[in-house]
């Protein structure tokens, strides 16, 4: 796929969040618009205090809606459509923390017209490639796409997951511009911000990231690997909403299978999730969002009859 005209900056960030700094800060020095930053509802923690540390307003879009524990189309685009022209919006690329809901393509393809007519500035987020489908092309539908569609798209990207190098902290910040001038603009800026913020980026992850990358035969291992990480969370999905019927749940359980990802929203409520700490000893964020990662065949059917004693 190629994208004619499109000049990029990129830098190498100390993994997903570092590069969400250099992003940050760079806009908040830079960007012409008003210094005010949209974020879907909910969204990762770590994006407002981000944000806010760069003195940036932050504003939310509807995204999640909890009626349907899916992506909340109507709601998003009515309120993207009323975000002032010119503003910054923040778009988590796939597998969206913390609830697993994303866009489906076609609803990707109408946010780009909108983000465009209303000629917002996109950030994507993608701290996940690969692990919503197991493909990493497929999960870089929207960013191609916005690319395609020629937006100027700003890009946070980390290894941590997909390449499992969590403490190495090897991510990636880029930013699309005009032409090659701004971009030897907009590079020398970039890297001005980063000299006082850290000097230089540690070696050893980029490296590992770089050589995947570029061997063939490891890039194939890797991408294998990527699927079968993301076919493991999706069989546990299955797994854990068969169960769940299993024990008699009338409840509908269908977005455990339909959201995508590491994390699953269940709709279970702070006091469902108070009782199934507090009577069974299972950990999870008061949000109801469990990790699916942490699920095994050798605990799901417990947590199946553990979520189903609280939620019946
Ligand atoms: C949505 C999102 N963005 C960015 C990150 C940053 O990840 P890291 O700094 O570990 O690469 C995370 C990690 O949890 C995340 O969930």
């Amino acid at each position: 796929m190629s994208f004619p005209g499109v000049q990029n900056v990129t830098v190498q960030g100390i993994s997903g969040t570092g590069a969400l700094r250099i992003g940050s800060t760079f806009l908040s020095k830079f960007f012409p618009g008003p210094k005010t930053v949209w974020l879907p509802a909910p969204t990762w923690g770590n994006h407002v205090p981000i944000f806010k540390h760069v003195n940036m307003d932050v504003q939310q879009y509807r995204y999640y809606d909890p009626k349907t524990c899916g992506f909340d189309y109507n709601g998003a685009l009515e309120d993207i459509r009323n975000i002032p022209e010119n503003s910054l919006i923040m778009l988590h690329a796939c597998a969206h923390n913390p609830t697993g809901v994303d866009p489906k393509d076609e609803h990707w393809d109408e946010l780009s017209k909108v983000i465009k007519q209303r000629k917002l500035l996109p950030f994507f987020d993608m701290a996940y490639q690969g692990f919503a489908s197991g493909d990493v092309a497929k999960d870089a539908y929207a960013v191609r796409k916005f690319l395609d569609d020629g937006h100027n798209i700003c890009l946070s990207q980390s290894f941590s997951k997909n390449m499992g190098l969590y403490g190495e902290r090897a991510g990636a910040f880029s930013i699309i511009c005009g032409d090659k001038d701004e971009a030897a603009r907009v590079l020398s800026q970039v890297k001005i911000l980063i000299r006082p913020l850290y000097s230089n980026p540690p070696l050893h992850g980029s490296r590992i990231v770089a050589t995947i990358l570029n061997t063939p035969e490891l890039h194939s291992i890797w991408l294998n690997d990527v699927k079968g990480m993301a076919d493991r969370i999706i069989s546990m999905r299955s797994k854990l909403k068969d169960n769940l019927e299993k024990e008699g749940s009338v409840r509908n359980w269908s977005h455990i299978t339909e959201q995508i990802g590491m994390f699953c929203f269940t709709g279970m409520t702070p006091q469902q999730v108070e009782k199934l700490t507090k009577d069974h000893s299972v950990y999870l964020t008061k949000d109801g969002r469990i990790s699916v990662a942490g699920i095994a065949s050798t605990n799901v059917d417990y947590l199946a009859h553990a979520m189903h004693q609280v939620t019946k």
